[in-house]
């Protein structure tokens, strides 16, 4: 059962909020709207990541930031990933949350692309006194690299470690993680991830962080370190978020062994 001191981290794929298909930069915002209200109906402690969608990936791409320093192509790509923020966030507070965001850029430095240091000290201070952080997906400094792109989906599980959170959730813009015949599979482990690792892919939109695959490698890697369950779902479909904030385990679980 879950107690009131536990912390579950949420995230909202870019494929949900925004429309990768379309132009650059263009938001659901009925969606953004929809998921701000099902968040709204909860009142545990919180922290909300979100994918970057057509705000982030088109930019990185064609500025090949994930190939080579360009520090203009990196600034380009982090105001447009902090403009879908500042809507994600202002359709929380409008739903009654009180979300603040947190770019990255501003309390991450990684190497290598990986996550060195971070400034936690805020984010649970944040938590403890009933906000809602919401950070993204973003560029970041990096010490080998110059900059680098940061994955929401990195984010996640270093913050639900060190955190010391309950539950994770991903929403994405399918039921959970699809089998050779397109059905949900119930749970992957360490143990049966060979078997099913020739099912997964990266992302059928431009995403250039790893699409599902970027995801389900994260999550196996924190579930070595730790006893997190994550699940990943469909937030596309109204009453899902609210039903994983509210205790139910929808999608696909990741976790160290079957339970
Ligand atoms: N086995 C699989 N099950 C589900 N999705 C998969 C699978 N393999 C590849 N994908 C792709 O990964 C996508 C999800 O990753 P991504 O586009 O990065 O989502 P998000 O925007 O939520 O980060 C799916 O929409 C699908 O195109
Ligand atoms: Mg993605």
């Amino acid at each position: 059962m879950k107690d009131d001191q536990s912390i579950t981290v949420l995230k909202i794929g870019g494929s949900v909020i925004t429309d990768k298909g379309k132009d650059e930069g263009t938001a659901r915002t009925g969606e953004i709207r929809r998921i701000a209200e099902e968040i709204a109906g909860y009142d545990s402690r919180l922290v909300i990541v979100h994918g970057a969608g057509s705000f982030g990936h088109p930019q990185a791409k064609r500025y090949d930031i994930n190939g080579k320093f360009d520090p203009r192509g990196s600034i380009i790509t982090h105001l447009s990933v902090k403009r879908l923020n500042s809507l994600i966030v202002a359709a929380l507070n409008e739903a009654g949350v009180n979300a603040i965001g947190v770019h990255p850029m501003n309390c991450v430095l990684s190497e290598d692309t990986r996550i060195r240091n971070m400034f936690l000290e805020q984010i649970s201070t944040m938590i403890d006194s009933s906000f809602v952080p919401v950070l993204h997906g973003d560029v970041v400094m990096d010490r080998e690299l110059g900059t680098s792109v940061l994955s929401g989906d990195q984010i996640v599980p270093y913050l639900a470690y060190r955190l010391k959170a309950e539950r994770i959730g991903i929403g994405s813009a399918e039921d959970g993680v699809l089998d050779g015949k397109g059905r949900t599979i119930e749970r992957i482990t360490p143990a049966n991830f060979k078997e099913i690792k020739r099912f997964i892919g990266g992302s059928a939109s431009t995403d250039v962080t790893g699409g599902m695959l970027g995801k389900v490698l994260e999550l196996l890697n924190l579930s070595e370190s730790s006893n997190i369950n994550s699940y990943i779902f469909n937030a596309g479909h109204p009453g899902n978020v609210s039903g994983f904030l509210s205790g139910r385990n929808i999608g696909t679980a990741i976790s160290k062994e079957e339970y």
